[in-house]
């Protein structure tokens, strides 16, 4: 046997004040639902998680929408693992299903200067579906995303970096819960 010990969860000094409650994120999640099953009655939408942070609130969010959908994922990176954006979005995993003359959700996890959701619009409409709406659970306060009309917002968060339900650091924390700012290095 090896004498691997594992490292205390979280790790100390890793996870600061939780901005958000698993039983708020609940809530929240179960309100946008409702509403989206309310605009796209009588229709089937194509519900774009994007990998790996949404996939959290997507598996909630779509077993909160009582009506007909589909799922499809991609995955994009702009931020490698670091905790500041390169500016540079790379699309890693693309759509498997056409998009053409469906109506199109994009669900992200967090929108911050808002490049990797605008990249997505414009990659979205150049496979001219019949509409695309936008919906992030996180947007972080910041003057970046005036231009960006984004459709369901779960929570405005002040700007620090964060992680849990499904939002990562270097890939750790998304198993929590709840949202948290991350204040390890
Ligand atoms: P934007 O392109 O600057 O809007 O950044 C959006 C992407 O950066 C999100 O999809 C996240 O993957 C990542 N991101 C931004 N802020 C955070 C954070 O606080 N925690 C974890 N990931 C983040
Ligand atoms: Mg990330």
């Amino acid at each position: 046997m090896s004498q691997w010990t594992p490292s205390p969860f979280p790790v100390p000094g890793d996870i600061g004040e939780i901005l958000i409650t698993g039983e708020q994120i609940v809530d929240r999640v179960a309100a946008i639902g409702r509403q989206i099953a309310h605009d796209f009655r009588g229709e089937v939408p194509m519900v774009v998680g994007v990998l790996k942070g949404s996939v959290i609130f997507v598996a909630d969010l779509i077993r909160a929408i009582d009506g007909p959908v589909q799922l499809d994922f991609l995955a994009v990176s702009s931020y490698g693992d670091q905790t500041k954006s390169t500016g540079v979005v790379r699309i890693i995993k693309d759509l498997d299903h056409e998009v053409t003359d469906r109506h199109v959700i994009i669900v992200e996890d967090i929108v911050d200067s808002g490049l990797t959701l605008r990249y997505l619009i414009e990659y979205m409409n150049a496979r001219r579906p019949a509409s695309v709406r936008t919906c992030t659970l996180l947007l972080r306060e910041g003057d970046h995303t005036d231009d960006l009309d984004i459709d369901y917002v779960g929570f405005d968060i002040p700007p620090a970096f964060v992680v849990g339900y499904g939002l990562d650091a270097a890939q750790n924390y998304r198993n929590l819960g709840y949202i948290a700012e991350y204040t390890g290095s």
